[in-house]
């Protein structure tokens, strides 16, 4: 079963608390740079409330040292997925920022959005870019210093777009409706399940992927690769693209900036795996063979498409020819042979109102919270039930 912790504090305090290695996915959404202060103004740690930073340079370095910490705590295999508004220079720059949530909720800290270290007034400040370069490059580039956190490998900046977002002061640009999701790894061979998470094809729908998965929990006789009984088929379809509409879903609690549980399903299936063995640390990875469906019902594996089989030209020029659509097969999932697995674990270091660790538990991850505003907690556990364990 799934369990949930919620440690209340400042995110660089209670991260210094987890082991090393001890997280399979950070999934988080940090607050934006000077577009809202979450705790009131007498809370003890107000001083410490992230997004408050005085410059874009300042709060690229807040990000570095935390992704260095991240980095700690992250096993090898494990991915970062950090979603990024941008900010605009400026008094009247922008009335807030590009997440439409936060359209017209800027007041109080425009003051500080110029003069040196910001660009003119009414410019964007690039911060999702910044910061993905700066991943990239393993310096904080506004600055030119090395980054503690080193060089990450940036493996996609995913926009999240919305829909239909809120109408608000527009003046001579277009209506924000987009933000981005960093994602990035230090290996180079991460724990990536593409086939968790493919959909029908946009372009061409009669050439889908369709999966015939066998996940009985049965070895296979041929590979002798055992399955998680309980996962379940993949329903098959095409590689997701890197832009994901997701509307804003209603919440009644009391946190402004909650994210739609939609948006979760995705990254948390495809990079955080199901089982990850407590000898090796190794995830337990899908087997896969992709065979074509030809149209008069037979089929040819993509060993037989490379020419590796008896055959021939001709035959492969067959296959192509009467190509109907491609099966992929999940054949099993490795296993290490120590036989001793725990769930994934997906950290989110600001998890407010705990949409993380609800829509995580959910899929059969165990899910760590840390938010500096107790009262959250109060909202997670609404959302996450009688596992959230709440430590202060
Ligand atoms: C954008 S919200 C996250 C919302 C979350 N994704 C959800 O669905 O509810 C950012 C959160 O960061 C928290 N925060 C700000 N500074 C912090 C700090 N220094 N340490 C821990 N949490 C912090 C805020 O209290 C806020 O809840």
């Amino acid at each position: 079963m799934s369990t949930a912790r919620y440690l209340i504090g400042d995110v660089f305090d209670r991260l210094a608390g987890l082991p090393d290695d001890s997280v399979d996915l950070v999934l988080t959404s940090p607050p934006f740079l000077a577009l809202r202060s979450y705790l009131p103004d007498d809370h003890p740690d107000k001083g410490k409330e992230i997004g408050q930073e005085p410059t874009p340079a300042e709060f690229l370095d807040t990000l570095l040292a935390l992704t260095a910490v991240w980095g700690r705590v992250l096993a090898s295999h494990g991915s970062i997925a950090v979603e990024l508004g941008d900010s605009y220079s400026g008094i009247n720059g922008g009335a807030g920022g590009t997440d439409p949530k936060n359209v017209g909720k800027g007041e109080g800290v425009n003051a500080r959005r110029k003069g040196d270290g910001w660009p003119l007034d009414k410019s964007l400040c690039i911060i999702p870019e910044l910061y993905a370069a700066c991943l990239s490059y393993g310096r904080n580039v506004l600055t030119g210093e090395e980054s503690p956190a080193g060089q990450w490998r940036v493996r996609n900046m995913v926009r999240w777009v919305r829909p239909n977002p809120p109408v608000s002061a527009l003046g001579d640009k277009y209506r924000p409706a987009t933000s981005v999701i960093v994602i990035a790894t230090r290996s180079r061979d991460r724990w990536f399940d593409l086939d968790a998470v493919r959909g029908e094809s946009p372009q061409n729908p009669d050439k889908v992927y369709k999966f015939s998965a066998t996940n009985s929990g049965a070895q296979n006789p041929q590979t002798g690769w055992t399955s998680p009984g309980s996962r379940k088929a993949n329903p098959g379809g095409a590689p997701p693209l890197d832009w994901w509409e997701v509307s804003p879903e209603a919440y009644k609690g009391s946190h402004y900036a909650t994210w739609p549980r939609k948006l979760l399903t995705r990254p948390i299936e495809s990079m955080c795996p199901s089982e990850v063995c407590r000898t090796c640390g190794e995830p337990r990875r899908r087997l896969v063979e992709s065979c074509r469906v030809l149209s008069d019902g037979s089929t040819a594996t993509t060993d037989f498409m490379g020419g590796s089989r008896d055959g021939g030209v001709n035959q492969k020029n067959a296959v192509i020819k009467n190509w109907h659509h491609t099966e992929r097969n999940t054949l099993g999932w490795t296993d290490c042979g120590h036989d001793d697995y725990r769930p994934g674990v997906v950290l989110d270091p600001f998890a407010g109102s705990g949409t993380t660790l609800a829509v995580a538990t959910g899929l059969g991850r165990d899910a760590i919270g840390i938010d500096i505003d107790e009262r959250n907690a109060d909202l997670a556990a609404e959302r996450v039930g009688m596992f959230l364990d709440v430590e202060s």
